[in-house]
């Protein structure tokens, strides 16, 4: 054979990366593990194990400790007695410890890639060049966090202890994303690892003990979902943060409610990759690679729905099959595969079922030729073209290496498209025209999007999703606020039970009692709804009482359909978001004004419900409040972070969108600007609740907005019965927050009621909050809690 015959046909001989020493460490732990609690391994209670295998064979690899409720407590409690040494810790002596473990991360390197590709099936070269190094720099980088703590954040004070629940896919790198921002920020935690893939969290567990980390800071319990739901469940535990699919959020979610546990979720996805017909089609493809290949497509923000512009997309499905011929799938520590093994089989099933299910559904399914290996859990690459939006491939996250592609013909069509699924994680979008790009990633729910790369990530970006993907961010500055809050909240004093008027199922609407006939009321007022006023559609009222029991006029009643009526016209003031912010602090400042010309008048009918002082004191503080949020409309700025490649990644603070507020029963006018105006400053719609005590309000705040130039819709006004509209919002698919200021039963069943699109729910917990202290109402931690962080990845270079 000559050697341009060999040039052509040469074949890639074996290259297996070397596993002795990660045999030699299980080998040394006797192939068993048991949890680490209190900086010690224990050995669990009930005696139970579990077997983790190699996906690439199915052999066993060892038997891991499987956790119990009564494991739990016992990590629970070695967090709890190492918080307060952990918490007071010097910021410095906390960054020396992250800076140690980044450095052991590094010294370890190699045999924690090996351990990872072992126990989950990935190529060796993934884990040894993308998840250990993103591993050691989430330390490195929370080390410096760690440092500056106490000058950045000097209000703010740690969790406590946290329960963290990751999922198989990026086992040793969740881990990081989980623990690194935890303990930087003074927290304790017990994480429970997946339990497909639980061998680099227990070696882990090692380095831990190497850099000497105080015993109790960090506890892992492995174990399966219910180890997890016990860790979920445990009344100790001050914050779960968790990362899988959506429907253990949604279980976690439900779980949590009626507590004061916070929540962050790391949710599915089903990312678009956009492409435009002037992309640079072998850079696209060589990005499709990244973004569907990669990690045989067990990513969660895998771009695993291919929309093209239809001038192209013949070219580049030719293109794309050329290129999946050419992949290589087999061993995973073969440092030249392409595609290792399904981390198990009960995943392998699951691709397979849902790939049948796409071609039932019409779907066309193109496949390489290659040779899957006799043993183990392999898929091949796979293409389904002629896929239908609504089918379950181009909906469903299949957590495989399976591309599902569609087209369009214009940008608005890509961006309906690309926004027609529950999920927004992730979006790529390939075009050379900057300004196409940016103006598609711009309108595209999604946490994260890739122009001209794919699957990028760095500490400093933070990373989470919009609507069904979850909430919470990990990484960047934003991330750290998950694991901390304001230390005047966390010991603030709980407000009195509410009266509950009418419970939620107990009187219907429609059959409402009749409203107050007594004669000589002062005021009546109407719903505000679509800058209208509107009668409420059930047609009655509830009474208005003073301090003094004086009957002061009538609310409406509103229902089930207001509220609709109200979501809707929220919606489609949806042009709010993208008014200018110069524009949106003009009109804050114009209610400022109009409030400020008729205070005497808001002043003295105020003054009937909560006292004269009480009143001033409101409408005086509320012309300030709006004056600040409409200060801050245009000063909210996001960050241009300098990720360590050619890439700047502009993090854009956006509106949520619509989001419900219940407002503040204690100060009825200040109260409900200090919650409406922050989400109303950066651009969301809003449906607010006025307070039950005194909806009369709507009133005056009608006129006020109606002469301000709000635009119809942008704020919506229903009185009524908070329990009964609570439920109808929290329920409500369209709305994509909730705001909950009323008592522990209220901001419970906010949170209970939101599980069903998940939407993002922030309450007071039931605690009382000084409305009329500037530093503690008002400002960034509101502004933060309006807004979502989009980061928007631009390479730069040749
Ligand atoms: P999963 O959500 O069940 O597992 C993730 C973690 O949650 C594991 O540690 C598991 O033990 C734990 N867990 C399970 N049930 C729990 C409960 N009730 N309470 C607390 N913790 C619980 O995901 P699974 O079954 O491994 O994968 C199923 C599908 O989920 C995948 O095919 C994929 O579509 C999706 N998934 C998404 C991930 C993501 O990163 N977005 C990661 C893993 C899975």
């Amino acid at each position: 054979m000559s050697i341009a015959e060999k040039f052509v046909s040469m074949e890639y001989g074996p290259a297996p990366e070397d596993s002795k020493e990660a045999v030699a460490w299980l080998e040394r732990h006797g192939y068993r593990f048991q949890h680490f609690i209190g900086g010690a391994w224990q050995e669990p209670v009930a005696g139970e194990y579990f077997d983790t295998v190699d996906p690439s064979n199915g052999e066993k690899l060892a038997s891991i400790a499987q956790g119990s409720a009564a494991d739990v407590d016992a990590a629970v409690k070695s967090a709890r007695a190492a918080s307060s040494g952990w918490r007071t810790l010097s910021p410095h002596r906390r960054a020396r410890y992250l800076y140690a473990i980044a450095r052991l991360v590094q010294k370890h390197s190699r045999l924690l890639a090996v351990l990872e590709t072992m126990d989950n099936g990935k190529p060796i070269r993934e884990s040894r060049d993308i998840d250990i190094p993103l591993v050691a720099r989430h330390f490195y980088y929370h080390a410096g966090w760690a440092q500056l703590l106490e000058q950045e954040f000097p209000e703010f004070v740690p969790c406590g202890v946290v329960g963290q629940i990751i999922p198989w896919n990026f086992p040793l790198l969740m881990l990081a994303w989980k623990i690194a921002p935890a303990i930087a920020t003074g927290n304790t935690v017990v994480l429970k690892p997946a339990e497909f893939t639980p061998l680099t969290a227990l070696l882990f567990a090692e380095i831990c003990q190497e850099a000497g980390l105080p015993a109790g800071v960090v506890n892992i319990v492995t174990g399966d979902g219910a180890t997890g739901e016990a860790l979920v469940k445990h009344p100790d535990v001050d914050k779960i943060a968790f990362t899988g699919s959506t429907e253990v959020g949604r279980a976690i979610r439900a779980a949590t409610a009626s507590s004061h546990k916070r929540l962050s979720l790391e949710l599915g996805g089903k990312s678009p990759f956009i492409v435009f017909e002037d992309a640079d089609l072998d850079s696209t493809v060589e990005g499709l690679v990244d973004g569907i290949w990669f990690n045989q497509g067990q990513v969660c923000c895998a771009g695993s729905r291919l929309l093209m512009q239809e001038s192209i997309a013949e070219i580049l499905i030719a293109k794309i099959q050329d290129r999946m011929s050419t992949l290589r799938i087999g061993a995973p520590l073969d440092k030249a595969i392409d595609i290792g093994a399904i981390v198990a089989k009960v995943q392998l099933d699951r691709i397979r079922k849902l790939v049948d299910q796409g071609v039932a559904d019409g779907a066309t399914c193109w496949q390489p030729q290659v040779t899957l290996p006799a043993r183990g859990f392999y898929y091949p690459p796979t293409l389904l073209s002629n896929v239908h939006p609504t089918s379950i491939v181009a909906q469903q996250e299949i957590f495989g290496p399976v591309l599902a592609t569609m087209t369009f013909r214009t940008p608005a069509e890509a961006v309906e498209l690309a926004n027609n699924t529950v999920y927004g994680l992730a979006a790529c979008v390939w075009s050379e025209s900057i300004n196409v790009a940016l103006h598609v990633a711009a309108q595209i729910k999604a946490g994260v999007v890739w122009v001209n790369c794919t699957n990028l990530f760095d500490a400093s970006c933070g990373f989470g999703g919009y609507r069904e993907s979850g909430y919470g961010r990990e990484g960047g500055r934003e991330g750290l606020l998950e694991y901390m809050e304001p230390a005047w909240f966390k010991s603030a004093p709980m407000l009195p039970a509410e009266r509950v008027v009418a419970p939620p199922d107990a009187r219907d609407e429609d059959s409402a009692a009749p409203g107050v006939d007594t004669p000589a009321i002062d005021r009546t007022v109407k719903l505000y709804i679509g800058g209208k006023q509107a009668r409420p559609d059930s047609g009655y009222s509830m009474e208005v009482r003073a301090a003094d029991g004086r009957l002061l006029g009538e609310a409406p009643l509103g229902n089930r359909k207001d509220i609709r009526n109200a979501v809707e016209a929220a919606r489609k003031a949806a042009s709010w978001a993208k008014a200018t912010a110069h524009n949106r602090a003009q009109v804050l400042y114009y209610s400022a004004e109009n409030l400020s010309q008729r205070r005497d008048e808001i002043a003295h009918r105020l003054a009937a419900v909560v006292g004269d002082k009480q009143a001033a004191a409101e409408v005086e503080l509320s012309i300030e409040r709006i004056f600040s949020y409409a200060a801050w409309a245009d000063k909210f700025d996001g960050a241009v972070h300098n990720p360590p490649f050619r890439n700047v990644a502009l993090a854009m603070n956006e509106a949520i969108g619509t989001v419900g507020v219940i407002c503040p029963r204690e100060a009825p006018l200040l109260g409900f600007l200090s919650t409406v105006m922050p989400a109303l400053a950066v651009g969301n719609t809003v449906i607010a609740i006025p307070s039950e005590a005194y909806p009369l309000i709507t009133g005056d705040l009608y006129q006020l907005f109606d002469t301000s130039d709000l635009p119809g819709g942008a704020l919506n006004i229903v009185t009524g019965y908070t329990s009964q509209l609570l439920k109808t919002l929290a329920e409500h698919d369209d709305v994509d927050a909730i705001w909950s200021f009323g008592d522990e039963a209220s901001a419970a069943a906010a949170k209970a009621m939101s599980v069903g699109n998940l939407k993002q729910v922030w309450t007071n917990e039931g605690r009382a909050i000084d409305w009329f202290n500037p530093k503690l109402a008002e400002g960034r931690w509101f502004l933060e809690h309006a807004t979502q962080v989009k980061n928007i990845w631009v390479p730069y270079g040749e």
